[in-house]
């Protein structure tokens, strides 16, 4: 590995942003996310020196769970998940901090007692009043929740008091925005930070940096050059023994209405006025605005594809299929992957097909936006033309992390043949480390009340009128009473296929 004072690329990259000491509670501190993500990131941060030594995490949730307990369980995810503990010493000193509070997310005494303790604390580890509330809980509870917190008075100081909320934020846009309301009875925006990992990551953050810090692409970016854009996000992993959640939720909810939307945001939208949080997400909202599934109503199926994995092979092991997943209802039609076909109504993209997709248990786990630009209007080499491939552009979000460009280029010999050939850009080669864990960049920005990378009231539920179309004939019957399948280990079902080869387009193999 290359040190820092090697690489003249990596100086600079060290940004000295400290937050103030908090007391972060996290309700749903039994669960998965809380073990697995959150607390080895706020781990990471305290080892980077980048959380005040006050810092205090309260676990909430329901078990009957004693604070030696939490923390062991706290110390066996940061083992697991997060990288390991190099410093026993370090991670004493911050499990000290780590306490557990017993409650019910419905009892108004459990905020009392919450409150109470989070006084107590605040005596002998000073965090000067500041707090972050942190819903990593099934989202049916978002509302009680949030009611519970305001009636607590937890939430009454815009300044100091803070609200994150994890995905899926609602469920249809009617639920979004009654959500929307709930939050709005006991805050303002401005403590509220609706999170979407995908904004969390660097590659997702480089988007605009690609386009707007480069003079090159941007008079490329729009509809005269571009055919059309692909954005894949695939994964192999299967249901990973989610079904309470995943079953009331599939792909669509899942993965399209919040990462999936901020792909296409961040590649569509206009340039920001300048880089303030509101200024970013104008413009997301107003390209979301723009947007719509290319078909509705009867042909709706021409634009929107759902399916859902059955039995397969992945790696050359057999795996089951969705039905087949513990606990999953054996009549069961939720989707594990969803292609859709979106428009962009405005001066830059009109008429330029926007194709999505995200599905589990996919051959090859693959995040990425394919910008594939049109052919020359006239070919003056007739051999090169035949076997001429479009221009693309690949911003490869992970793993694999970089960009390329794919081109013709003639291949040695006295023939004029061309061949497609890449310039490579690499992250991990280039800047010599590794990008930081999503939740890592996402609980620091809260805790520096810097709402960038987190979604906006409005920006929600315009995401969520886009998709909603489908989601209303899917949960309906008699749609709702079937779904095709794909086999795992493949890369959708013919009816995605189909959407693209009606269009004259395929879908690339990533
Ligand atoms: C989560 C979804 O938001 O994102 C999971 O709930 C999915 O179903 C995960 O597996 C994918 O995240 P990443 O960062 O691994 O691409």
């Amino acid at each position: 590995m290359v040190s820092l004072r090697e690489n003249p690329l990596r100086v600079g990259l060290q940004q000295e942003r400290l937050p103030e000491p908090f007391t972060i509670v996290i309700f749903g501190a039994s669960g998965d996310l809380t073990q697995r993500k959150l607390v080895p990131a706020l781990y990471k941060l305290r080892l980077q020196r980048r959380l005040a030594p006050e810092t205090t995490i309260i676990g909430f949730a329901r078990r009957p769970w004693s604070h030696d307990y939490f923390r062991e369980q706290m110390r066996e995810g940061v083992e697991q998940f997060g990288g390991g503990i190099d410093t026993p010493a370090l991670w004493e000193e911050f499990a000290q901090g780590l306490f557990y509070h017993a409650g019910d997310m419905d009892n108004p005494a459990s905020y009392q007692a919450l409150a109470q303790l989070i006084q107590e604390l605040e005596t002998q580890r000073p965090t000067r009043g500041n707090q972050a509330y942190y819903l990593a809980v099934s989202p049916n509870f978002f509302p009680e929740a949030i009611r519970q917190l305001g009636q607590a008075g937890l939430l009454q100081n815009p300044r100091k008091q803070r609200l994150v909320i994890e995905k899926p934020f609602g469920r249809n846009l009617a639920t979004a925005q009654a959500l929307n309301r709930v939050v709005q009875e006991v805050c303002h925006e401005e403590q509220v930070y609706r999170i979407d990992h995908y904004l969390g990551k660097e590659t997702v953050q480089n988007l605009l940096v690609f386009r707007f810090a480069n003079a090159i692409f941007e008079p490329l970016w729009n509809r005269q050059f571009v055919d059309h854009v692909q954005i894949t996000v695939a994964e192999t992993v299967g249901l990973e023994d989610r079904a309470g959640y995943y079953e009331s939720a599939g792909a669509l909810r899942d993965m399209v209405q919040n990462h999936v939307m901020q792909l296409l945001c961040l590649t569509t939208m206009e340039p920001p006025s300048s880089l303030t949080a509101d200024s970013i997400r104008n413009e997301k909202v107003k390209v979301l605005q723009a947007t719509r599934l290319a078909y509705q109503g009867f042909n709706l199926s021409k634009a929107a594809v759902r399916a859902q994995y059955s039995a397969g092979w992945m790696r050359g092991k057999p795996v089951v299929g969705y039905l087949q997943e513990p606990k999953v209802n054996p009549q069961s039609v939720t989707p594990t992957y969803v292609a859709m076909h979106l428009q962009v109504d405005n001066w830059r993209w009109q008429g330029v097909p926007f194709f999505l997709r995200t599905g589990k248990r996919m051959p090859k786990k693959v995040t990425e936006i394919a910008i594939q630009f049109r052919e020359p209007p006239l070919s003056i080499f007739p051999s090169v033309a035949q076997q001429a491939n479009p221009n693309v552009l690949t911003l490869r979000i992970q793993p694999d992390e970089g960009i390329s460009l794919r081109f013709e280029a003639k291949m040695p010999g006295p023939d004029l043949r061309a061949r497609s050939v890449d310039m490579d850009f690499q992250y991990g080669k280039t800047f010599g480390m590794a990008s930081s864990e999503a939740y890592e960049r996402l609980l620091l920005d809260c805790l520096l009340g810097d709402q960038t990378l987190f979604t906006r009231a409005d920006e929600v539920e315009e995401a969520w009128r886009v998709v909603t179309p489908a989601l209303n004939i899917w949960d309906a019957p008699p749609d709702g009473r079937t779904i095709p399948q794909y086999e795992a280990g493949t890369w959708g079902p013919l009816e995605a296929e189909q959407m693209l080869t009606d269009l004259g387009r395929h879908w690339r193999r990533p």
